[in-house]
């Protein structure tokens, strides 16, 4: 039969040092909100040691907006409501108390929502030195550069128990092996422990850290990387967390085939998947669920925010993307502006300062220079020339530019929308289209040209030397 385990996240503090009105939970780091990780990361351990499990968060500060994220991304993730913060030994104790099902799971573990950096590797050797040693509880332990503010470790003949900062004597805050803030117990062991806690330390709160004693059968489990147990409680330690996120991503896809010429000013979100053969110049930021395909080059300053990417398309320097499908081998940029909605297919090419929103491009296009295409449908093969407009918008409402395949569009032409080009149009350079073209049709809508022979000079104004 499989071992069942309750997890708890707590994620019930104010978290007063951030000095945002965002609940810390929610604070994004890497793309995903902070208590995305120990969600993610808890269920990959129980999976792996095939662990029957049950997930709940405790939540109190701006519990609906958490509660909301967590209703609307997680169907596996349960609630439970701290009314007070006071302290860590109540909210499991507020768990208990609503989440019933919590005392017939053989193992509780227990994490905190602000740890984003703590993996299933050490959720795995954690439960590992638990069931090797037949212990009743373990708390992943570290040494710290800097121990203020944690509990320190007072290792006993047998067990351990665990002294807050605030709490410790002088002696004891010489000790640098500290609480990560990380445990698994067994069930039973909680509960009988939990209850006898009480608020008699320095800040009146009920300590969860208290239900280790120096004669029971527990054990700190020490770690080496201590970095992967850093808290968020201030905005250093946001970006510190920001900056290992992005360090581990890279390692990742580095491992994985992908080059960077200078990863230490180069953003990847944790979500964006990039295929081998792609090179990632300096400065490049690749957000959110954005999917890279492989042989793909992105040039520096270029932001691609849930977008698709196709197999071997270059981006170049500077150009924006966001929430757009772009085929394969396509040219984009520089300084292109790919808004949400744009479809481009493959072959095509996007040039310079070109925008686009909201358009569907097909195979083999060419917008090379200095237009705007919203709106807008464009059929394949066709070429657009320079400086070309849709003007998609009456004031009011938005309207459709299609225009078919095989089309010439000539340079600085404005087509006024709704209107529709067939198939193998030539509209002429400068035209103002608003009338639709049938296939094949050609279209001059601009004044003609007047030549008057000689009359230049008197148009001609020379300075006076
Ligand atoms: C806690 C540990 C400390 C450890 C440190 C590691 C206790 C008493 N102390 O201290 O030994 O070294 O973590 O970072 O547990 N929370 C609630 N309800 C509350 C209070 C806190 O849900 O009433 C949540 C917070 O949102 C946070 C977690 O519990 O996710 C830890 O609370 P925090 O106040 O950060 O504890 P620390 O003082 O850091
Ligand atoms: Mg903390």
């Amino acid at each position: 039969m499989k071992k069942t385990i309750g997890i708890v996240i707590l994620a019930a503090g104010q978290g007063k040092r951030m000095g945002t009105d965002t609940p810390k939970p929610l604070l994004i780091a890497s793309g995903k909100r902070l208590i995305d990780f120990p969600i993610h990361e808890a269920k990959m351990f129980c999976e792996k040691s095939n662990l029957s499990f049950l997930i709940t968060a405790v939540t109190g500060h701006k519990r609906e907006l958490v509660n909301e994220y967590l209703g609307q991304h997680y169907k596996d993730v349960a609630t439970v409501f701290q009314k007070e913060q006071l302290g860590t030994a109540d909210a499991i104790r507020s768990y208990f108390a609503q989440q019933k099902a919590g005392k017939d799971y053989d193992y509780t573990l227990i994490l905190c929502a602000d740890t984003p950096l703590i993996r299933s590797i050490h959720l795995s050797f954690l439960w590992k030195n638990l069931l090797s040693q037949n212990l009743d509880a373990v708390a992943a332990t570290f040494i710290a550069d800097d121990p203020a503010g944690y509990g320190r470790i007072l290792r006993g003949e047998k067990g351990f128990r665990i002294v807050e900062h605030k709490d410790a004597s002088e002696e004891q805050k010489i000790i640098d092996e500290v609480n990560s803030g990380l445990y698994i117990m067994k069930t039973d062991y909680l509960l009988s422990h939990l209850a006898e806690i009480d608020a008699n330390n320095k800040s009146q709160e009920f300590y969860l850290t208290d239900v280790f004693k120096e004669e029971a059968n527990v054990a700190p489990i020490l770690f080496d990387d201590y970095k992967s147990f850093v808290g968020v409680n201030n905005p250093d330690q946001l970006e510190e967390v920001f900056l290992e996120l992005n360090y581990e991503k890279i390692y990742d896809l580095k491992k994985n085939g992908v080059s960077f010429y200078d990863s230490s000013c180069t953003y990847v979100d944790w979500d964006v998947k990039v295929g081998a053969g792609s090179i990632v110049y300096p400065n490049v930021s690749l957000r959110g669920n954005s999917v890279i395909g492989k042989n793909v080059v992105i040039d520096s300053g270029s932001i691609i925010k849930d977008s698709i990417i196709g197999n071997q398309t270059t981006i170049n320097p500077y150009s924006i993307i966001e929430k757009s499908h772009i085929g394969e081998k396509v040219s984009i940029g520089p300084f292109a502006r790919i808004r949400p909605d744009t479809e481009v297919g493959d072959n095509s090419k996007i040039g310079n300062f070109v925008e686009t929103k909201k358009a569907k491009l097909k195979k083999g296009v060419k917008v090379s220079h200095l237009s705007y295409v919203g709106d807008a449908i464009i059929g394949e093969e066709t070429n657009i020339g320079c400086g070309f407009i849709t003007c998609n918008y009456d004031g009011a409402n938005k309207h459709l530019t299609e225009i078919g395949k095989g089309c010439f569009i000539g340079s600085d032409s404005q087509m006024i929308a709704p209107v529709k080009i067939g198939n193998d149009c030539y509209v002429a350079s400068g035209s103002t289209i608003n009338k639709n073209m049938d296939d094949g049709d050609f279209a001059i809508a601009r004044s003609k040209q007047e030549i008057k022979p000689g009359l230049a000079k008197k148009f001609i104004k020379k300075k006076d030397k």
